[in-house]
């Protein structure tokens, strides 16, 4: 399906409940391998907010990526679609989605806004489709 990008807002600010919940889904994270916590948090497009922490497994490979927990608690609940993503780390520079992320948020909405920050404030932002030039499409 051929799916319409709108332009990437230009806010530079992630909003500020969404924030506030991928810090509280950091704090819950389960890293106990690379010891490297993320949340995220979402924004459906009825408003809904819906958040998720990376988890990770013994058998390394199973882990599970913060945003996928977000995307997957979303889909979950029969929602659709996002306008506005936060990813929320304590590294250096924002932490940024995964290449398999990126697809995942790509499914569901490429025009939605990405808001990278880490502990320091700082906020690295782009559309979901900027992050993913070339996606996949069926
Ligand atoms: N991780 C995420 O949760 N999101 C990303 O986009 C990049 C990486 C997690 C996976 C793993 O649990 C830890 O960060 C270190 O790679």
């Amino acid at each position: 399906m051929t799916q319409s990008i709108k332009k990437p807002s230009t806010n530079p600010h992630p909003d500020p409940e969404l924030l506030a919940a991928a810090k509280a889904a950091f704090e819950r994270a389960y890293a106990p391998y690379s010891h490297f916590k993320v949340g995220a948090a979402l924004r459906c497009t009825d408003g809904q907010v819906f958040a998720g922490a990376n988890v990770e497994n013994a058998s390394y490979g199973l882990g599970r990526c913060a945003e996928q927990s977000a995307i997957q608690a979303m889909a979950s609940a029969g929602e659709r679609g996002f306008t506005e993503l936060v990813v929320y780390a304590d590294a250096p520079t924002p932490a940024t989605p995964c290449g398999a992320c990126r697809q995942v948020l790509f499914e569901f909405s490429p025009a939605a806004q990405v808001f990278c920050v880490n502990a320091q404030g700082q906020v690295l932002s782009h559309a979901v489709a900027d992050f993913l030039p070339h996606a996949f499409q069926l």
